[in-house]
């Protein structure tokens, strides 16, 4: 097959029945790769990576340590397993992780860092933008006393479910870590819509922090990969907690091929898919059947609370037109990511106004 009978054959498995292309806001993760980021991927050269001979994933942990300032990158198949493999680097058996309430790692990762490290979890309440407090971590450090687990990491994230987190605030709590002989880990999945959104670079949002996650599948348009970032200690430590965790991979240039193009060309984008998400926001903030809260569309989600609590009706309706939301109750998330153009955001809201019968 040549190329361009394989694009037409893509294009063709993109448009289902009703000939609508789907525009899908369940996750960014859904983003498709483009056939620039596939031809590149293809020309990258191979090795086996868990002999540390693929040239490209080299190239990509350099090129994310140089990006973040670390010393040292190491590639992981997913966000998940990148932290879990950082929390193990920092932990032991038995000690403890202060972390926010609705953070990814305490909520979405099966638990993992207690189930496969002994590693305890005390969470701090946090607000709905998912800001922790400094007062709050101060008062969950545990006394030197046989009672207690030992504290020894604050877990951060940014953004939290689209907000982005204030800058100073993150580095007081790493600071105060650090005195008080605790180490941080950001888990960055989404830190490019952090650094976008406020215009910072990467690296100084990474300073404070013992290690770094990146996810490169999410905003970033890859099929599949992240980066953990921290010193060359710890991402010693992170390599063998990695192949512990079944994460070592063979030739796997090919995707890290995905995410060097992606760092190359769908970073400065980021900034499209978070107008969309505004103007998506604004819009269906008028439909009065509708709950959005603006304050909360900071990058590239928004989330929408259908008053009458009809969301399977609303899914199910705009399913038919394929669109694509997820079924969350009370409030829906709405995630723009590079499939989602301006003209299927105008369509989304037709639809909505349909649906709810706005004149
Ligand atoms: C904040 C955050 N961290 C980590 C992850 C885990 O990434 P993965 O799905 O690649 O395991 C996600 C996934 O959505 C996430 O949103």
């Amino acid at each position: 097959m040549n190329q361009s009978q394989y694009s037409a054959m893509q294009q063709t498995a993109l448009v289902s029945n009703n000939g609508l292309k789907p525009v899908d806001y369940r996750s960014d993760t859904v983003s498709m790769p483009s056939e620039a980021m596939k031809l590149y991927a293809a020309s990258c050269p191979l090795g086996d990576d868990v002999f540390e001979e693929d040239p490209t994933v080299k190239a990509l942990e350099e090129k994310v340590a140089d990006l973040l300032g670390k010393p040292a990158a190491l590639f992981f198949p997913t966000g998940t397993q990148s932290n879990l493999a950082a929390v193990l680097s920092h932990c032991q058996r038995g000690e403890e992780v202060l972390i926010g309430d609705n953070y990814h790692i305490y909520r979405d990762e099966a638990r993992g860092v207690s189930v496969l490290g002994g590693v305890t979890m005390e969470t701090m309440t946090t607000d709905k933008t998912g800001r922790l407090l400094l007062e709050d971590i101060k008062a969950a450090i545990k006394p030197d006393d046989p009672h207690c687990a030992i504290t020894r990491l604050v877990c951060l994230e940014n953004t939290v479910s689209g907000c982005v987190q204030n800058q100073q605030e993150l580095d007081a709590i790493a600071d105060y870590a650090h005195k008080n002989n605790l180490s941080v880990h950001l888990d960055g999945a989404r830190l490019f819509n952090a650094a976008a959104a406020q215009e910072s670079a990467i690296s100084d949002m990474a300073k404070k922090a013992d290690s770094v996650s990146l996810c490169l599948s999410k905003g970033l348009g890859t099929p599949a990969g992240s980066v953990l970032v921290g010193s060359r200690d710890l991402i010693k430590r992170a390599k063998r907690n990695r192949k512990m965790l079944g994460g070592g991979m063979r030739q796997v240039g090919f995707l890290a091929a995905c995410g060097i193009y992606a760092l190359d060309n769908n970073v400065n984008r980021l900034v499209d898919d978070h107008r969309i998400a505004k103007q998506l926001a604004n819009e269906l903030s008028t439909i009065e059947q509708l709950e959005v809260d603006l304050d909360l569309v900071q990058t590239n989600m928004l989330f929408i609370r259908p008053r009458a609590n009809n969301h399977q009706q609303l899914q199910e309706f705009l399913g038919q037109h394929n669109v694509l939301i997820g079924g969350q109750v009370p409030f829906i998330r709405m995630v723009t990511h590079m499939d989602i153009l301006e003209e299927d955001a105008e369509r989304t809201v037709d639809l909505f106004k349909q649906f709810y019968q706005v004149k």
